[in-house]
C-alpha cells in the first residue's frame, strides 16, 4: 500500500465531531514500514490530537524514531499543511530533506519537505549551553 492509500485510508476513522475536519496522516519508518494515525478531538477542545502525532506516536510505539516519508490528507480545497506543531513534531524524527506529500481527497497534491516545512527549527544545539 503507497503512504497516501495508508493516510487515506486512516482518515475514515479520525474523531472529528467538533471540527468536523477529519484528517489522515501516514509516516514511513527507516524500516520501510508504514505508521498511520488520525486526529482524535475532544470537548475539552485543546485535548484533541493530530493526525500527525498519531502516526508518530504509532511508528515510536512500534520501536522506530526514523521517518523517511510522510502523508498528509484532508478534504479541503487545497493540500492541507501542518500544524505549527506538528512541523516540529515531524522535525524530531525526519531529516530536513524528507519528502512530504500533502493531499486532498479530491486529488490535489502539493510535494514538500520536513525542512521546508520549518526553517529555522528549534534543534538540540540551541542547548549547548546548559
Ligand atoms: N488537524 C490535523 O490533524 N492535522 C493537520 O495537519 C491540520 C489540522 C486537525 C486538528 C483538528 O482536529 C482539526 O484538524 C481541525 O483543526
Amino acid at each position: 500500500m503507497s503512504l497516501i492509500d495508508a493516510a487515506r485510508e486512516v482518515r475514515e476513522n479520525a474523531y472529528a465531531p467538533y471540527s468536523h475536519f477529519k484528517v489522515g496522516a501516514a509516516v514511513r519508518g527507516r524500516s520501510g514500514a508504514i505508521y498511520a494515525g488520525c486526529n482524535v478531538e475532544n470537548v475539552a477542545y485543546p485535548e484533541g490530537t493530530c493526525a500527525e502525532a498519531g502516526a508518530i506516536a504509532a511508528m515510536v510505539a512500534a520501536g522506530e524514531t526514523e521517518i523517511t516519508e510522510v502523508a498528509v490528507i484532508a478534504d479541503s480545497p487545497a493540500p492541507v499543511p501542518p500544524c505549527g506543531g506538528c512541523r516540529q513534531k515531524l522535525a524530531e524524527f525526519g531529516r530536513h530533506d524528507v519528502p512530504v506529500t500533502l493531499a486532498t481527497t479530491e486529488g490535489k497534491t502539493m510535494e514538500t519537505t520536513v525542512g521546508d516545512l520549518l526553517p529555522g527549527r528549534f534543534e538540540v544545539a540551541h542547548m549547548d549551553r546548559t
